[in-house]
Formats: C-alpha cells, sequence, structure tokens
C-alpha cells in the first residue's frame, strides 16, 4: 500500500491502536513519529521499533496543549523534512453518570480527544499544503454515536466527526484527506480492566460475536493513509463488528 517513504505522526502512539498502527506503518515503509505525553514510553517504543529495524522517532508532548503541539509539529518537520500523514489517535475516558460527571471529567476528556485532534491537524496541516499532499485519520469511536455514562466522551467524539468533515472541504483542494475511523469493542489492555460482568454484556451485544484487533484500525488507517485512497474524505468508517448497525 502506497505510504513508502512517507512521514506519519501517531499521537498516542506509546499503547495500544496507535502503537501497533504506528508499527504497521513503518514495517510498510513509513517513518513514523511516536508521541506519547510520557517521555519513558515514547523512549521504549522508539527503541522497540529501531531494534525491530524499524524508522520511527518519538516526540513527547500533552497534545491537549497548543504550545506543546506547535512546539512537536515544528521539531518533526525540521527533523524529517514534513509531515504527510497525521493520526490524532491519543485519547482517554471519563465516564460515569450524568449526575456525577464533574466539571474536570467534561475538561479533560474534550481537551484531549477532541481539542488536541484540532491543534495536531491545525499545526501539521501547513506542512501538508506546502507539499500539496496529506492525510489526516481521526480516531473517533462508535461512541459519537452515544451512549449511557458517556456524555464527555460522545460528545468529543463527536465533535472529532464535525472537525473531519470540516476538515475535509476547508482543506479538499489542496490535496489533503481527512476522515474519521469509528473503533468499536477493540482487544486493548483497557478492555481487561473493565468488570467481568461488564465485560460480558457488551460482547452479549456483538454481532459478530468478537473483540476487534489493534490490526483491525491498523488496516484501515494505512489504507486511508495510502496513496490509493485520494478520493476518500470527509467519511466515517465503523469498524465494530456491526456494532453501529443497532443503538442501545
Ligand atoms: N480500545 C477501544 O476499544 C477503543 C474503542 C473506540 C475508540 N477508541 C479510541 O482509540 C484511541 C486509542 O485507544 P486505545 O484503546 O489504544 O487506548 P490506550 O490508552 O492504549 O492508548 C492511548 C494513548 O494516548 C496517550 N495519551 C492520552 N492523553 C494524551 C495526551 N494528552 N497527549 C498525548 N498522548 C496522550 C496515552 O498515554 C496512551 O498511550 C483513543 O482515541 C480511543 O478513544 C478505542
Amino acid at each position: 500500500m502506497g505510504i513508502q517513504n512517507r512521514v506519519a505522526l501517531i499521537t498516542g502512539s506509546a499503547s495500544g491502536i496507535g502503537k501497533q498502527t504506528a508499527r504497521r506503518m513503518a514495517e510498510a515503509g513509513a517513518t513514523v513519529v511516536i508521541n506519547d505525553i510520557a517521555l519513558e514510553i515514547v523512549e521504549k517504543t522508539v527503541a522497540e521499533f529501531k531494534s525491530d529495524g524499524l524508522s520511527a522517532i518519538g516526540m513527547v508532548a500533552d497534545i491537549s496543549k497548543k504550545a506543546a503541539v506547535d512546539q512537536m509539529i515544528q521539531e518533526t518537520a525540521n527533523e524529517l523534512g514534513g509531515i504527510d500523514i497525521l493520526v490524532n489517535n491519543a485519547g482517554m475516558e471519563r465516564a460515569g453518570a450524568l449526575r456525577k460527571l464533574t466539571e474536570a471529567d467534561w475538561d479533560i476528556t474534550i481537551n484531549v480527544n477532541l481539542k488536541g485532534a484540532f491543534l495536531c491537524s491545525q499545526a501539521a496541516h501547513n506542512f501538508m499544503v506546502d507539499k500539496k499532499h496529506g492525510r489526516i485519520i481521526n480516531i473517533a469511536s462508535r461512541a459519537w454515536l452515544g451512549g449511557a455514562g458517556q456524555a464527555p466522551y460522545s460528545s468529543a467524539k463527536a465533535g472529532m466527526v464535525g472537525l473531519t468533515r470540516t476538515l475535509a472541504l476547508e482543506l479538499g483542494a489542496k490535496g489533503i484527506t481527512a476522515n474519521c475511523i469509528a473503533p468499536g469493542l477493540i482487544e486493548t489492555p483497557l478492555w481487561y480492566e473493565l468488570p467481568e460482568k461488564n465485560r460480558n454484556f457488551l460482547m452479549s451485544k456483538q454481532p459478530t460475536g468478537r473483540l476487534g484487533h489493534v490490526d483491525d484500525i491498523a488496516n484501515a488507517v494505512i489504507f486511508l493513509a495510502s496513496d490509493e485512497a485520494s478520493f476518500i474524505t470527509g467519511q466515517v468508517l465503523y469498524i465494530c463488528g456491526g456494532r453501529s448497525l443497532f443503538s442501545g
């Protein structure tokens, strides 16, 4: 798939979906930028990739802070000559019933998931415009459709869908596409932190009867990032084993 020699920055890529996506992109010939919030995990991930012969550099930044994002993007461009692919993957969730959620729960969830994607897209797109080529892929969630106990997260992810559609309209003529992936239940460490009762309930609602794998997301990111996907923009791709087909 055509991502050879591209520079791809994947936020939150020292863990889970982002890490596997970065690995697969590097295996496909891209130079990847591992971003995360803590130095230790970024260094560990970059060392792992390099020991496997993959091309990677690390950038520590809290993507919810504009100054940190601007610095990360500028340093990436200085070191690697630009940015071709941005995967806005970093995310987190503060869940709870409406009456129990705090202002801080709302702020951090919106700031990391939504504001982070905005700040990174804003800073990175300048370098894409220069090359008349770019790919922005936002990792939202099926939860953007709504989820009980998920007011901040669902709102943030719904905002990412609006952001994606807007970026597609605004940047399309400049050779930049923007698309959104909406994963369902993906097998990451987070899944195993849920109580068994909750896991059983969620599994009972999976039409395909299985969890998604991080590669299910990585495969789609690589396709959307490729030269072959140049006419696809502003779309939401559900990767959820059919769970988005019904509500509740
Ligand atoms: N795992 C799932 O089932 C699932 C389902 C739907 C959507 N998603 C979305 O996929 C993305 C990746 O999720 P995951 O399951 O791999 O989670 P994860 O916790 O394994 O990885 C997220 C990474 O983001 C980093 N991060 C958090 N805040 C950050 C910040 N401010 N700046 C930089 N990095 C930050 C974390 O340190 C972590 O390494 C998230 O956006 C999540 O909302 C996941």
